[in-house]
């Protein structure tokens, strides 16, 4: 096992299952200490146990909702505790929604914002300072492969519109701190066989459009492992069968829960 990463701490969002999970399990494999958090600490437990049997690291779970600054808060200050240092963020919990437009609840646009687009914002500026400090550190965001569609996938424009928003963040802070020594890192999944897209399996004509994580976990490798003076700025890891044109989401697509 590959040990490029020993001595070093990772938080890991969104680490209890599906894309979280397996990279928190990717930077174990490279020998880091990890700092997981998710909102329901059974799941998280659970994956805290196997990681560390699994990969033989220190793990540690901390239940944190990333929609709540004082969870954000604490997932940081838990870290700090715990392991005095935090080198690498992967900034990835997630929530998905499908509705054509004009049938989103309300309640959905602030769930996502706070969930895929501040929590994010939240978390980078809490363990920055630090980063800063130690003139290193790795960033990486979870965006999508929906943030590469010109206009963006139907009934899905909140969602990928705040990804969009994340995307242009990410890079912007590339900028920002390179002099730092820090890299900043996006990633952009195509559709991938997780809990998030579970319906979208029953609807979507070819399953092998679905990708597992294996390609995202390998991207994130080299994205964790390239020489200090390079930073992977965007890489996308989309399904070879996927032509922009047709979405894996049938064209007109109701909502997946009606
Ligand atoms: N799957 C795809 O096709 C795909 C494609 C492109 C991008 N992405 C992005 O990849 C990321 C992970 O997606 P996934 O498919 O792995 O989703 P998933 O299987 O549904 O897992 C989501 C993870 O995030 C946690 N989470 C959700 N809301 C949270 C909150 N408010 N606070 C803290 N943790 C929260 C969940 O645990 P709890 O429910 O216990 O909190 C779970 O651990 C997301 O950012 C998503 O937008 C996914």
């Amino acid at each position: 096992m590959s040990q490029e990463l020993k001595g070093k701490v990772a938080i890991v969002t969104g680490a209890s299952r599906g894309i979280g999970k397996a990279l928190a399990a990717t930077a174990a494999g490279l020998g880091a200490n990890l700092v997981i958090g998710a909102r329901n600490s059974g799941p998280l437990q659970e994956a805290a146990s196997e990681l560390a049997k699994k990969y033989k690291v220190e793990v540690l779970a901390v239940a944190c909702d990333v929609t709540k600054l004082e969870d954000l808060e604490n997932l940081v200050n838990k870290a700090k505790e715990k392991f005095a240092r935090i080198d690498i963020l992967i900034n990835n919990a997630g929530v998905s929604s499908q509705y054509p437009f004009q049938d989103q609840p309300l309640e959905d646009f602030e769930r996502l914002a706070h969930t895929n687009y501040l929590g994010y914002v939240r978390l980078i500026r809490l363990v920055i300072n630090d980063m800063i400090k130690n003139k290193s550190g790795a960033i990486i965001n979870m965006v999508s492969g929906s943030t590469l569609c010109d206009p963006l996938p139907r009934n899905f424009i909140v969602y990928s519109s705040l990804k969009v928003g994340l995307r242009a963040f990410s890079k912007g802070l590339f900028w920002e701190l390179r002099d730092h020594g820090i890299k900043v890192t996006s990633i952009l999944p195509g559709v991938t066989d997780t809990d998030l897209t579970g319906k979208l399996k029953e609807i979507t004509g070819d399953t092998s459009r679905l990708m597992t994580t294996e390609a995202i976990e390998n991207a994130v490798r080299f994205a964790l492992t390239v020489p200090q003076n390079v930073c992977p700025l965007e890489i996308a890891v989309i399904n070879q069968q996927t032509p922009w044109t047709a979405p894996v989401i049938p064209f007109k697509q109701q909502h997946p829960g009606k």
